[in-house]
């Protein structure tokens, strides 16, 4: 609970015009890709390091919770209020600092948003891969707090593989740097990626200092399709096994299509049970000759039909209507658990057959989708909360989706992170003496426990 004299001082140290406290301006801070709803007590929009740290201090001093705020896209709950407390909107932390074309480095703001990042580095022909589907949302900061992956992961990695060093708060207000401004360095335990995927609950993450590579010269998009889910996943198996490495090999079953169709803009070929959206990217040479290993292989695998983007504009059209899918599935059900497991590459199809019998068993609707290449499916567990029963039906089901998970030596979440929506999960994946080394570092850094509590472990700390 933030009291009145706490209030005062916020507000003295940010002017009041950069503090909420009203009940109708706080609303939207309450709530994120989740759809879940907790009230902050109160919302700031700090605008430099040194206003941040006289927060944390307040904040220890009269022991209320500062929760970090990108731009609430999160699908496990990391920027929810759950105990109250006061949310901390980095949105004036907005600004591109530096982009090195000489040491193939950028600064950049936690609170940029990503797709602007990345259009300003391709201005200069160069590339930062990371594109998590909320991309023209979601901010930088953000995304290096849940380690975001993509569509581009299979390629080109996830977040952490292009953090070099950050500037961060910690909840006990010092100011510190990590990592290098250089290729490479060793110096010290690597606490850049101790602090990328930590859901906002070791410091607050300012700035970003990350890697960039040159872009590739062409990108070519293809589609495939197939009767059945399990072929289509089998085919990315084949793919990868014939050591081609797409950019992307993303996997739609048959309701996800149905959900996008109009933003396809394109016939689905009859009896398609699922497609695979593949690109290829490099120099002209490399994307052709990959294309057309990769058509091969889909036809060998049985495709239906297999087509290219023709144009730029095509596959634009096509990359869209994909990132769309997360929310599109809603026209199903009025709510959803959506979960992004992975499991090892060879053993999709296994799962897509486990999942399968699972929505006939318990009668929900449970489109998968998902980033194929990495083993990354999205299981969206669709159901109505005023139905009776629905609700509980899809909790069960969550949690044997977890179970088959964890006994195919797989793991809870390949992107979203645990925040809420999988804390009470998190056992089954993780041993006790790892859970309890992880809260001896919380506690190291947070001692009094104020920054983002209630995420991530099971019980309170
Ligand atoms: C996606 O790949 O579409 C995202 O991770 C979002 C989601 O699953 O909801
Ligand atoms: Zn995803």
């Amino acid at each position: 609970m933030i009291v009145e004299r706490a209030l005062k001082e916020l507000s003295s140290i940010l002017g009041p015009e950069r503090l909420f406290t009203r009940h109708e301006d706080l609303i939207p801070f309450g709530t994120d890709a989740t759809k879940l709803r907790f009230m902050p007590e109160a919302v700031a929009f700090p605008g430099t390091h040194e206003e941040i740290s006289r927060i944390f201090h307040l904040a220890n001093q009269e022991r209320f919770p500062v929760i970090p705020r990108g731009a609430g896209s999160g699908k496990s709950g990391g920027a929810l209020p759950v105990e109250g407390g006061l949310i901390l909107a980095m949105d004036r932390f907005n600004r591109i600092l530096e982009i090195d074309q000489r040491n193939l480095i950028a600064r950049v703001e936690c609170g940029v948003i990503t797709a602007r990042f990345q259009e300003e580095v391709e201005k200069m022909d160069l590339f930062y891969p990371p594109d998590p589907a909320s991309i023209h949302i979601s901010t930088i900061g953000g995304n290096v707090a849940e380690c975001a992956g993509g569509l581009r992961a299979v390629k080109y990695g996830v977040t952490r593989d292009y953090v070099l060093g950050l500037t961060a708060v910690l909840p006990t207000g010092e100011i510190i740097k990590t990592g290098v401004e250089t290729a490479k360095g060793v110096v010290g335990y690597d606490l850049t990626r101790l602090l990328i995927g930590s859901e906002g609950t070791l410091a607050v993450v300012t700035e970003i200092i990350v890697r960039l590579i040159p872009k590739p010269a062409h990108r070519r998009t293809m589609m495939a399709f197939f009767e059945t889910a399990s072929a289509t996943v089998e085919t990315v198996s084949e793919i990868i096994r014939s050591k081609i490495v797409p950019t992307a090999l993303e996997f739609m079953d048959r309701t996800c299509i149905d959900c996008v169709r109009e933003e396809l803009g394109f016939s689905v070929p009859r009896g398609t049970g699922a497609l695979l959206l593949i690109e290829v990217d490099g120099d002209k040479g490399l994307t052709r000759k990959e294309a057309k290993r990769v058509e091969e292989i889909c036809t060998r695998q049985g495709a239906l039909q297999f087509r290219s983007a023709s144009r730029l504009k095509d596959s634009e059209k096509l990359w869209e209507a994909r990132r769309n899918v997360s929310q599109s599935v809603y026209k199903l059900k009025p709510d959803k658990m959506s979960e992004d497991i992975v499991v090892p590459r060879s053993r999709m199809a296994e799962f897509i057959g486990f999942l399968e019998t699972l929505a006939k068993q318990h009668d929900l609707p449970m489109p998968a989708y998902g980033h194929a290449g990495d083993g990354n499916i999205h299981v969206n567990i669709l159901f109505d909360e005023k139905i009776r029963g629905e609700f509980e039906k899809a909790q069960a089901a969550v949690k044997e989706v977890f179970t088959k998970v964890i006994e195919m030596r797989g793991t809870l979440s390949g992107e979203h992170g645990v925040g809420v929506t999988k804390a009470p999960f998190i056992e089954m994946e993780i041993s006790r003496p790892v859970l309890e080394l992880m809260m001896r570092l919380k506690k190291a850094f947070d001692p009094n426990g104020i920054l983002n509590p209630g995420k991530i472990f099971p019980y309170k700390i």
